[in-house]
């Protein structure tokens, strides 16, 4: 394997030459496999721009910035652009249009800021083998922008830039094995999926800063048990989804009526089919009992046994 890194990251500094080259950093493992890579080539030609579209984890733009300061040399560009998506997304319930939206929004806030990369020629992003299967295509034929069209719904034609895809020929498990050779911590090589919508396709209904934050804290708490109780790698994929239904409850002494979280975890090998983990009582009960004690707003958490299919692993 060392042998093909070294072969792709010889391939780059040729393709790219002296040109600047710019990559969308996610956080998730495919584009930070790319950084990486794309780094090792060609250093300082490389610029990344990280989007904020407000609808990330909890501290997750922090530890983009931490993880990119400690691993990466060359310029990271963290677009704040919070405000402007939940602008666009004000009053929007429907699952596809929200998805449309934050797609039309990212690509127009990555578009300014790409147009601020003096010169640059290049982008790189982290298309993979099943990305460009899912999208028909074969591994030698330039695939346009199926990560971009996967992610958030296609590049305008006017963005001109030769595409860079190292990762093309590679499967998920051999991106996260790149990934661990080329020195990215566990935390991000051994990451679960993350929806490019993010949180608004687990926020039902309107999506608002409110919800999110309940959100944000309340998927916080999930996730640190099960890193806790050892489950995150036996799982796929772990989420808090916030509902808009207030259910009865007593806090503190005193009669609310507040939101529901849903918690799924599922357990799968491509995603097409999943079933639900079957995790401890004990430890779902820990994380009730803490999201509920310690999330202002929330007054139940119910724990979602459907399988896929019929149910999608997103509720929307
Ligand atoms: P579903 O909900 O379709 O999810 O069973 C299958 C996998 O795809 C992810 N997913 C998305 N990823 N944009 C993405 O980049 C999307 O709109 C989207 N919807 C679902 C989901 O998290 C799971 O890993």
């Amino acid at each position: 394997m060392e042998h093909l890194i070294e072969t792709s990251i010889v391939q780059l500094r040729e393709q790219i030459g002296k040109e600047r080259v710019i990559c969308g950093l996610s956080g998730g493992v495919d584009s930070s496999v790319v950084a990486a890579l794309v780094s090792k080539a060609v250093g300082e030609q490389l610029t990344c721009i990280y989007v904020n579209s407000g609808l990330m984890r909890k501290g997750e733009t922090e530890a983009v910035q931490d993880i990119f300061a400690k691993h990466f040399k060359t310029n990271l560009v963290v677009v704040d652009a919070e405000a402007r998506f939940l602008k666009e997304l004000a009053g929007v319930t429907d699952p596809q249009q929200k998805r449309k939206i934050i797609g039309k929004t990212f690509i127009d806030v990555f578009s300014e800021e790409a147009g601020k990369v003096d010169g640059a020629k290049f982008l790189a992003q982290g298309t993979i083998y099943p990305d460009i299967v899912e999208s028909g295509g074969t591994a030698d034929k330039p695939s346009a922008t199926i990560k971009f069209h996967h992610n958030v719904g296609g590049l305008p034609e006017d963005l001109e830039f030769d595409l860079v895809e190292p990762l093309r020929h590679l499967y998920k498990e051999d991106v996260r094995q790149w990934g661990r050779a080329l020195g990215l911590p566990e935390e991000i090589v051994s990451r679960h999926p993350f929806p490019g919508p993010g949180l608004a396709v687990r926020c039902l209904g309107e999506v608002t800063k409110k919800k999110l934050d309940i959100l944000r804290e309340a998927d916080a708490i999930l996730l640190q048990e099960i890193r806790n109780a050892g489950f995150y790698n036996q799982t796929s994929q772990v989420f808090a989804v916030f509902l808009p239904v207030q259910s009865v409850g007593v806090k503190n002494g005193e009669r609310i009526y507040d939101n529901v979280i849903a918690v799924r975890c599922i357990s799968t090998k491509d995603f097409m089919t999943a079933s639900w983990t079957r995790l401890p009582y004990e430890l779902l009960e820990t994380i009730s009992t803490r999201i509920i004690q310690e999330v202002e707003g929330i007054s139940r958490v119910v724990y979602d046994v459907s399988p896929k299919p019929p149910a999608t692993i997103e509720w929307e």
